[in-house]
């Protein structure tokens, strides 16, 4: 077998988890200056460069297939661009080195430094499509809701599957003037909504997690954030499906020309094909699901999470830098 055969062999492995939450910690620690400073695309650019920096001594060969920012002309990594040290397993990787820039510059909570692997060729590459229409739950939710139902009915029916009543269930939802219908079908429906102002990612990943306090999330959102989601909902065993949203005729050409489906509903194994996938998160300011980079006397503390899809194993990590080595 030869060496690239061999290599070929190889796929994202549990230690990669270990190595990638590294490139997050170092995203979540520079911007962590730009906190709170009104400037999302400073915090941003800070969070791609240490990303960047720290993704290229990761042993894997790997390729991004999404990559943030095109949506508003923020810094970013590039779709394609090549990551890692050159050997190691082929992977796809999809980095949000912020989800929740405008969070961030506010000194808002619930902003996460991200990043999810794939084996090679298996993320749906929706890049040329900004938006996408998702519905998240947990294992409850599978093979019980679909998108292409009334809201009503879903929140029914997995209020049915997690034996809760209607009243009790939560749904997630970006606060966006296009949701307004949506959000009044919730209440009618005699369901709570937990409005987010930004950061679906994080509100898909409570809406699969075992004890959270969402039941589901729903709504239009970023179609790179639905990649990344996916990863992490591989982990927990959940539900996600979703459904291309684009805002004009010229994005549905260039979607159409990429091999893109609309009116079509993506399930979890189309927007991502592999189930051996990994989700790292760190938290850039305070959330619910990680606590956010905090600076005290010498020490930098930050509070990551990762979830690995071959295992389902969810890992929380903390680590403490010497500040003085990262001139903080
Ligand atoms: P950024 O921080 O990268 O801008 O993303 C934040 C976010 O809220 C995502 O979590 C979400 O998917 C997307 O923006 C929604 O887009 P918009 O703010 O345009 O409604």
């Amino acid at each position: 077998m030869s060496h690239q055969d061999f290599v070929r062999t190889l796929r994202p492995d549990r230690n990669l988890g270990m190595e990638l939450v590294r490139a997050t910690e170092a995203a979540a620690i520079s911007a962590r200056r730009y906190i709170g400073k009104g400037n999302k695309n400073q915090a941003d650019g800070a969070a791609v460069d240490a990303m960047r920096e720290f993704l290229s001594t990761v042993d894997m060969q790997g390729v991004i297939v999404i990559g943030e920012g095109e949506k508003d002309d923020a810094p970013m990594l590039f779709n394609g661009e090549q990551v890692g040290s050159g050997i190691g397993p082929l992977c796809d990787i999809a980095v949000d080195p912020i989800d929740g820039t405008s969070l961030t510059a506010a000194g808002r909570q619930n902003a996460l430094s991200m990043i999810a692997v794939s084996d090679r060729g298996s993320m749906l590459d929706a890049s040329t499509v900004f938006y996408m229409n998702k519905l998240v739950a947990g294992a409850e939710g599978v093979g019980v809701l679909d998108i292409r139902l009334p809201i009503a009915e879903n929140i029914r029916l997995l209020a049915k599957a997690k034996n809760k009543d209607v009243g009790d269930i939560v749904v997630a939802i970006l606060d966006r003037p296009r949701h307004a219908g949506l959000i009044e079908e919730v209440r009618a429906a005699g369901a709570a909504t937990r409005l987010m102002l930004d950061g679906d990612v994080a509100g898909g990943i409570q809406a699969a997690m075992y004890g959270s306090r969402i039941d589901m999330c729903a709504g239009i959102g970023g179609s790179p954030e639905g990649i990344v989601t996916t990863c992490a909902i591989k982990a927990l065993g959940g539900f996600i499906q979703g459904v291309l949203a684009p805002k004009t005729d010229e994005e549905t050409a260039r979607g159409l020309a990429a091999g893109l489906k609309f009116d079509h509903v993506y399930e979890a194994d189309e927007l991502v094909s592999s189930n051996n996938t990994l989700f790292v998160a760190t938290g850039v300011t305070d959330g619910s699901l990680v606590r956010g980079v905090s600076i005290k006397g010498p020490i930098i503390r930050t509070d990551s999470i990762i979830l690995r899809g071959h295992s389902g194993t969810i890992r929380r990590i903390q680590s403490d830098y010497n500040s003085e080595r990262w001139g903080q």
